[in-house]
């Protein structure tokens, strides 16, 4: 694996592989990887033949009082545990100078409406443009043919399919449904701020939208009862303060009344365990005989 620290000579790789005919992809990540994370590693290397992974703790998509500065950090043991499972041609991990030359943000953003008014949005001021004006910066550094995501981050999934729709980028956006533990918990580089009875009542989140899903896929149309009942889950978790149980629409994801036949709808939470931050979705397609 080649460890590139500089966008000229990220650049400069990315040139070289295409003329050598390689198709490209992208896995962009901020570090500190787990078994999710190589999971989207996996997929890269079945949509293209050339694989960078990108590790960047991105200043500009943390607000103010987040975790920017505990969020864990370890590059050495991220080159490790990808290289035990198969490994990436490229790790492409600039330091902060690097992406930010005067030491903090650029003066260019890219905005995208709409998508984020809700779920996220209201609760992380300037996530993501920091999210959209990073990911264009590294598709500027790495020119993939061909993206891979999370769909843990379904809202950041979202956003950046329409970003890159929206302004032309030509590149491929592949979204990986997400890897859970045993019980459930949505894998997360965030866990590991979680023990004891936090990490055991974290795993209120993935009962919530499993419950939404089970209850979309049996028929129900009233997504405020949906709602209702995706906070079930969090009586048993006192630890646990909700920040959202939405259902949004799959386009631009607006919160949603009735279910309709074929729509896809996503049902996404958000809770603060012991100082953490999680998410989790369900990504779900209503049945063609609702209605
Ligand atoms: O999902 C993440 O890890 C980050 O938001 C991303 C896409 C790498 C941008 O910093």
């Amino acid at each position: 694996m080649k460890l590139i620290t500089d966008v000229a000579a990220m650049q400069a790789e990315s040139k070289r592989a295409r003329c050598a005919g390689h198709r490209l992809a992208l896995v962009p990540t901020m570090g500190s990887l787990h078994d999710g994370h190589l999971q989207l590693v996996r997929r890269a290397r079945e949509v293209a033949d050339h694989v960078t992974v990108s590790i960047f703790v991105n200043p500009t998509q943390f607000a103010p009082g987040e975790d920017y500065d505990r969020y864990p950090r370890d590059l050495d043991g991220d080159m490790g545990r990808l290289a035990e499972a198969g490994g990436a041609d490229v790790v492409y991990a600039p330091p902060p100078l690097a992406m930010y030359q005067d030491g903090s943000s650029g003066l260019a953003w890219v905005t995208v409406e709409r998508l984020t008014e809700h779920l996220c949005g209201p609760y992380r001021a300037g996530h993501f443009n920091g999210v959209t004006t990073i990911v264009s910066k590294l598709f500027n550094a790495c020119q993939p043919d061909a993206a891979v995501f999370g769909l843990k981050d379904a809202q950041q999934f979202f956003v950046l399919r329409r970003m890159v729709r929206d302004l032309d980028f030509g590149i491929e956006m592949v979204g990986v449904d997400t890897v859970r533990e045993e019980d459930g918990l949505a894998m997360s580089s965030r866990n590991r701020y979680l023990s004891g009875a936090a990490r055991d009542q974290a795993i209120a989140l993935s009962r919530s939208v499993f419950g939404a899903r089970e209850a979309i896929l049996s028929g129900r149309v009233d997504a405020d009862g949906v709602r209702a009942l995706m906070r079930e889950p969090f009586s048993k978790a006192p630890l646990a303060e909700v920040e959202y149980a939405e259902v949004v629409d799959g386009e631009l994801l607006q919160p949603v009344g009735q279910f309709r036949a074929g729509q896809t709808v996503i049902a996404a939470v958000a809770a603060r365990i012991d100082g953490a931050r999680l998410i989790d979705n369900a990504i779900v397609e209503v049945p063609s005989w609702v209605g």
